[in-house]
């Protein structure tokens, strides 16, 4: 489990790339409710959360959960799938963070961004609602938005 503190501030990252190394203080049931808890009107179910982690880990993927902690304290977390893709579409899809409620507005989510986009080997994309205030911090971060993404739905 490759960890690294920063030298700035209490703040320590651990990089998990396999459901095994989910450490004592975020264990895998935990990280599914901290995603569907606290990304609330944003979240996803935690059916849907569990299936992403799978995802995430797959031993056949390079895609990696990250945690931000203050010694076993959980402050943010952010989920990266590698989805397989290349060139036309990137490889990297940031899919979910979140900083504990309480912990919000301190850069943590900065940090946490910009530790994982140092994991990946090339372009990230992300969909963000238009309302959500996460948008602007990934405009400041770089991210910009050169598609409008659609979707159609079969009928039942
Ligand atoms: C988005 C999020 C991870 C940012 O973490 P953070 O530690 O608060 O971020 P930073 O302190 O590095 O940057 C603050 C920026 O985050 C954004 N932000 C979003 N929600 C925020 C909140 N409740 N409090 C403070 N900032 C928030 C703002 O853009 C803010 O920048 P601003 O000065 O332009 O308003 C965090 O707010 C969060 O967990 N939000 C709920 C989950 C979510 O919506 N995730 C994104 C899904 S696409």
């Amino acid at each position: 489990m490759p960890e690294d503190a920063n030298p700035e501030a209490d703040l320590s990252f651990l990089k998990i790339t396999a459901n095994t190394d989910f450490p004592r203080w975020a264990k895998r049931p935990d990280l599914i409710r901290f995603f569907n808890e606290t990304m609330k009107p944003y979240h996803d179910t935690p059916e849907d959360v569990a299936s992403a982690l799978d995802y995430a880990l797959d031993p056949g993927r390079a895609g990696f959960v990250m945690l931000a902690h203050e010694d076993e304290k959980l402050l943010g977390a952010l989920t990266m799938l590698d989805s397989g893709m290349g060139g036309y579409i990137p490889r990297w899809i940031l899919l979910f963070v979140s900083v504990q409620p309480d912990a919000r507005g301190g850069g943590i989510g900065r940090r946490l961004i910009e530790r994982s986009l140092a994991e990946c080997d090339g372009p990230v994309k992300l969909h963000v609602e238009y309302d959500n205030p996460a948008k602007r911090l990934y405009e400041r971060m770089g991210f910009v938005s050169k598609y409008a993404e659609m979707r159609w739905e079969p009928s039942a």
